[in-house]
C-alpha cells in the first residue's frame, strides 16, 4: 500500500462498457490510472448484479495496474480466497455486514491482500474506532452504493476529515479511498479533505475519452494535493 499522502486515482469500471472491459481498462491505464476498482455486487446487499472472480482473473491476465476490488456482497467471507486467488491487490468489505470484522481484515491480510473496510453514507465513522489500527486503507463511499452516476452526498467530506483524524489517533497512516459521485468539480474538495484513492466511474468511462477524462481527472486531484499540508 502507498503511504497516505500519495495522490492514487482508480477508474471504476462499473461504468465502463462490459463487451470491451479490456480496452476500457486500457484505455484508463494510458490516462494515468494508479489501480482499477472493480464493484462487485450480489444483488443482496445493493439491488444490482456485477461480476465475479473469473472477471476479475481474466482482468488480471491483462492489467498493469493493481486491482481494487470493492465487496458489495452480504457475506464476503465465502468469496475472499476466490477474489485473492483471482488476482486482487487489494479487497473491500463492507463494515455493516460483518459482525466480525476484525477476523475478517486479518483473513484479507493474511492472503497478502491490502484489506480495506467501507462505510456506507449512513454508517458512523466510530464503528470504525477498534479496528482503526489494523486497516490498510478505508473506504468512505460519498454515495450509497449499488450504482454509478449518482450525486456526491456533500457530508462525505467532513466524513472524510473524521476518519483521517481516527486513523491519526491510532497511528496508522492507511490512505482513504473515496468513491461516489466525483468528478473534477468536487475531486480538489474530497483531496484537500484528506482522501488520497479517488474512485471514479461515470466521470471517466462515460465521457467520450476515457484515457483524456482519466488524465485530467487525476490532473486536477494532484493540483489539490500540491496545495494541501502534509
Ligand atoms: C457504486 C460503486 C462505485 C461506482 C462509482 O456502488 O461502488 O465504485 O462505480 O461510480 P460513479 O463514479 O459514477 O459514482
Ligand atoms: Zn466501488
Amino acid at each position: 500500500m502507498k503511504p497516505a499522502g500519495t495522490l492514487q486515482i482508480a477508474p471504476s469500471l462499473l461504468s465502463a462498457d462490459f463487451g470491451a472491459l479490456g480496452s476500457e481498462m486500457a484505455a484508463a491505464e494510458r490516462g494515468g490510472a494508479d489501480m482499477i476498482h472493480v464493484d462487485i455486487m450480489d444483488g443482496h446487499f445493493v439491488p444490482n448484479l456485477t461480476m465475479g472472480p473469473p472477471v476479475v482473473k481474466s482482468l488480471k491476465r491483462i492489467a498493469r495496474v493493481p486491482l481494487d476490488v470493492h465487496l458489495m456482497i452480504e457475506e464476503p467471507d465465502r468469496y475472499i480466497d476466490a477474489f485473492a486467488e483471482a488476482g486482487a491487490a487489494m479487497i473491500s468489505v463492507h463494515v455493516e455486514v460483518l459482525p466480525h470484522l476484525h477476523r475478517t481484515v486479518h483473513a484479507i491480510k493474511a492472503l497478502g491482500v491490502s484489506a480495506g473496510v467501507v462505510l456506507n453514507p449512513a454508517t458512523p465513522v466510530a464503528s470504525l474506532s477498534e479496528i482503526a489500527g489494523d486497516v490498510d486503507y478505508v473506504l468512505v463511499m460519498s454515495v450509497n452504493p449499488g450504482f454509478g452516476g449518482q450525486t456526491f452526498i456533500p457530508r462525505s467530506e467532513s466524513k472524510v476529515r473524521e476518519v483521517r483524524a481516527l486513523l491519526d489517533r491510532a497511528g496508522n497512516a492507511a490512505p482513504i479511498e473515496i468513491d461516489g459521485g466525483i468528478d473534477h468539480h468536487n475531486v480538489g474538495r474530497v483531496v484537500a479533505a484528506g482522501a488520497s484513492i479517488i474512485v471514479a466511474g461515470s466521470a471517466v468511462f462515460h465521457s467520450p475519452d476515457p484515457e483524456r477524462a482519466t488524465r485530467e481527472l487525476k490532473a486536477a486531484a494532484l493540483g489539490a494535493a500540491a496545495t494541501v499540508p502534509r
